[in-house]
């Protein structure tokens, strides 16, 4: 650890009460919270002990880091109440946690001469402790002034996270990005549980076999990446199965599903051409290309 800090958290919630209890795991202070109703007060003080509520107008002023984990809707608020307190010393350093909105909303705070930062860990926190193994290697985003980069990283490997920059103009992609593949890819689980039901599979089968299938596919692509664990029809080039596979679809789910598998095949045309023998891949665009398959 490189400097002991001296932390309020704004907004003990899942996200806060979790980074709070890794950082003060690894040596920081908890000093103070803002925010928090009275009927998850005992959440709270099981997760982070006896720790003084002070009011939001207090914080700059009392902080060395000003952890801020409020819903994201009010962001604009706590910031506003937050710089209308005591004014942060020159090295108080405010960060918000939320992937979607840059470190431009913090603004308030900087005018009353704190640092700001966006540090977004990409990893669902649903309790308010994640216990010893933290953020258990995800990635930390981390939107700052070059100057503040070095203790941001320092903060996010303190709870057992990868620290990256990020770039914030492509924020909303980035975000994007994250909804994609850790929410979209539950749209495809969904497809692929009513397809088996409906061939008889009973359902909670249906749901584990499919985990399994889905995880070892997952698995693959964090090793190789996606193009090279890339199995089934569409890489094979089998343009006749792929076809197949959008009748029945249409058939016995209907038109929606059948033109989302026929999208999910395009894209996975596109994965596939990364790969040496990605234009055998090609083949299955004449068949989505013929008029009913897309
Ligand atoms: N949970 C996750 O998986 C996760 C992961 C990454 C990032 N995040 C980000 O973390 C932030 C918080 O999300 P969360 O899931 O932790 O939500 P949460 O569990 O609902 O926690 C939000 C906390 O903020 C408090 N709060 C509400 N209004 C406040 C205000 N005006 N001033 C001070 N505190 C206030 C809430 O108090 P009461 O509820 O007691 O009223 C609660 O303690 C969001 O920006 C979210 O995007 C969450």
């Amino acid at each position: 650890m490189t400097t002991r800090e001296n932390i309020v958290l704004v907004g003990p919630g899942r996200a806060g009460c979790s980074l709070a209890r890794g950082l003060t795991r690894a040596g920081h202070r908890l000093a103070a919270i803002v925010g928090g109703s009275p009927e998850n007060r005992r959440a709270v003080a099981a997760a982070l002990g006896d720790v003084p509520v002070v009011p939001h107008a207090a914080a700059l002023g009392m902080a060395s880091l000003v952890i801020i984990a409020v819903p994201d809707d009010r962001l604009v608020d706590v910031a506003t109440a937050l710089a209308e307190g005591t004014p942060a010393a020159p090295t108080t350093l405010a960060f918000h946690v939320c992937g979607a909105k840059g470190r431009s909303v913090l603004d308030p705070l900087a005018a009353r001469g704190a640092r700001t930062a966006a540090w977004h860990p990409l990893r669902s926190l649903p309790v308010r402790d994640l216990g010893p193994s933290g953020l258990d290697g995800a990635l930390v985003a981390i939107e700052s002034d070059p100057a503040d980069l070095p203790r941001l990283e320092s903060l996010a490997r303190a709870v057992n996270g990868r620290p990256a920059s990020l770039d914030g103009r492509r924020r909303d992609t980035y975000h994007a990005g994250a909804a994609a593949a850790g929410n979209g890819i539950l749209a495809v689980f969904d497809l692929g549980m009513r397809a088996l039901m409906r061939a008889g599979i009973p359902e909670e089968l249906a749901r584990r076999a499919l985990a399994t299938l889905a995880e070892g596919a997952v698995a693959n692509a964090g090793r190789t990446g996606p193009s090279a664990a890339l199995t089934g029809p569409v890489v094979r080039g089998d343009a006749e199965t792929v076809a197949a596979h959008i009748r029945a679809l249409r058939r016995d789910l209907g038109d929606a599903d059948a033109a989302f598998y026929a999208a999910l095949s395009e894209a996975l045309v596109r994965v596939a051409a990364a790969r040496p023998d990605g234009a055998k891949a090609s083949s299955v665009r004449r068949v989505l290309n013929e008029p009913g398959n897309s």
